[in-house]
């Protein structure tokens, strides 16, 4: 049996009073000291400008962590320690640096350190400035630096940003977050792909005819208005998320499951993405925005009434778009991405539709075969549902769609780890695999400038949703001009059919 490793780390997170810590990180951290993935000898340095004290933190914490084991959560608090700093101040960093120290001998944690920036983004780059100039990160075991998106609002703003960045880290020691890269169902991506026979010698324009990606929201923007006006839904989901399953997809094998091997071959995919110049625009990217509506039977109102967004706002909540990757195994495939807020339903799926049979024996009663479809269902539901023909049953001719359906997590009795749970392991034992490097980063801002320096000046290009629909009709138009549908749940049955 595999002995597991327990890394033995101080863990010092900025933005340690704010909600990401408080629904993503505690409760992660707590999962895995739980599961004896952690060694005993580790601490965590909540750090943020309230006044708190560490009694304050630890309350915070315990109520985070969801755990009936009163003992437990008692004794993983005490890992716990805050300071309040002001990251623009030197000084605040010399004052960690000496916390850090004590606590390390204390509980005898070897010098290996982790810093976790959770808060806005705007102070990345001094905080990674201080950190270095306090000598905090001159220290004879590892440092390794987690840094939650966005990673700058466009290719600018990220090299200025990863520029300071590598003044204090080295490549290897950044750790740029892509939560979407911790869901179990995207890490097997690779699996399904390169572990089934029946699938990978099929996996290119011989024989897929499209690919299609959704990753649909209920929710509005809540109450980060204020952040999403500056970001929308292309730089909030598209840029990151939705490219990194592009990649993961449409990436060639790589010769070993290295994170350097992997990580190569999705840059090659996003290097590959054909650029969508600024005349193309509203021919492959659809922006949307979403009305009022009635979701849930609930009446919900539109994005220019939510707080902090401005009235006339031409920001977009949703995103269709059309890709296409120039390389051998894709050319001529489309690409279709779809992510947005305020839609009917919560789901993020992935579905490859196989090219039609080049002859169709059973046409004779003129109805079309159905395609065959694989759907890989990444949340809620976790699972691969793949849709084959099949004789109708009885005398009569005709074929029918059946489905074989693989439901993940109604299989396994354990609960698929949260993404930050798995990503949090990874980077304490040095598994870059499912982070984004840097050129992968580049890249992705590269493909997505041209379309939002053209929105910046094109509001007229906005379309509108009502709230609880699919999206905006020439989304849909997209697929329509090539012959395509979007395919999605049409009833509880699990059919999928046409998405209009
Ligand atoms: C975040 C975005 O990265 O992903 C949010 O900032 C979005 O706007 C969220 O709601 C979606 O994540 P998930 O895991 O719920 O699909």
């Amino acid at each position: 049996m595999n002995q597991i490793v327990k890394p033995a780390t101080t863990l010092v997170i900025f933005g340690a009073t704010g909600d990401l810590a408080k629904r993503k990180l505690y409760p992660s951290i707590f999962n895995l000291y739980k599961a004896g993935r952690i060694s005993k000898s580790f601490s965590v340095v909540g750090v943020a400008r309230r006044p708190w004290t560490n009694e304050e933190l630890r309350k915070t914490v315990s109520e985070s962590v969801d755990s009936e084991d009163k003992e437990l959560v008692r004794e993983f608090c005490e890992h716990f320690y805050y300071l309040p700093v002001d990251v623009t101040n030197i000084e605040s960093f010399n004052e960690l640096k000496s916390l850090v120290e004590n606590i390390e001998k204390k509980h005898n944690i070897p010098e290996n350190r982790m810093f976790y920036m959770a808060m806005a983004p705007q102070f990345f780059g001094t905080i990674a400035t201080n950190l270095k100039a306090s000598g905090i990160t001159d220290i004879s075991g590892w440092k390794r630096l987690i840094i939650e998106k966005p990673f700058g609002h466009d290719l600018a703003s990220a090299k200025q940003l990863n520029h300071e960045l590598r003044e204090a880290f080295s490549e290897d020691e950044i750790y740029r977050i892509d939560h979407y890269l911790g869901k179990e169902m995207v890490q097997n991506i690779e699996m399904i792909r390169f572990g089934n026979a029946i699938f990978e010698p099929l996996w290119n324009n011989r024989y897929i005819s499209n690919v299609q990606v959704t990753s649909s929201e209920t929710l509005g923007v809540e109450d980060r208005g204020g952040y999403y006006e500056s970001s929308g839904a292309l730089r909030d989901m598209f840029q990151n998320h939705m490219l990194q399953m592009v990649a993961l997809l449409a990436m060639d094998p790589p010769n070993r499951l290295t994170p350097d091997d992997v990580r190569n071959e999705k840059i090659k995919v996003l290097r590959a993405l054909r650029p969508i110049s600024k005349d193309e625009v509203k021919h492959y990217v659809v922006r949307g925005q979403y009305e009022p509506g009635t979701l849930n039977n609930q009446e919900v109102s539109g994005y220019r009434s939510e707080k902090n967004v401005d009235a006339e706002s031409s920001t977009e909540t949703y995103v269709g778009a059309k890709l296409l990757i120039d390389s051998h195994r894709w050319a001529g495939v489309p690409f279709y991405i779809r992510t947005g807020k305020r839609m009917s339903v919560k789901t993020t799926e992935i579905i490859i539709e196989f090219k039609d049979l080049p002859m169709n024996i059973y046409r004779k009663d003129e109805e079309k075969l159905h395609p065959n479809l694989l759907i890989i269902h990444i949340q809620p539901d976790e699972g691969i549902t793949l849709f084959l023909n099949g004789k109708k049953i009885g005398i009569s001719e005709g074929s029918v769609p059946v489905q074989l359906n693989y439901c993940h997590n109604c299989l396994t009795t354990v609960n698929s780890p949260e993404a930050y749970e798995r990503l949090l392991n990874d980077c304490m034992l040095g598994d870059m695999t499912n982070f984004t490097h840097w050129d992968e980063v580049e890249s992705s801002w590269r493909f997505v400038d041209p379309i939002s320096d053209y929105w910046a000046k094109h509001s007229e290009d906005l379309t509108m949703y009502e709230a609880g629909t699919m999206g905006p009709k020439e989304s849909h138009e997209l697929l329509e001009r090539d012959g395509f549908r979007w395919w999605e749940y049409t009833n509880q049955i699990n059919f999928y059919g046409s998405g209009i």
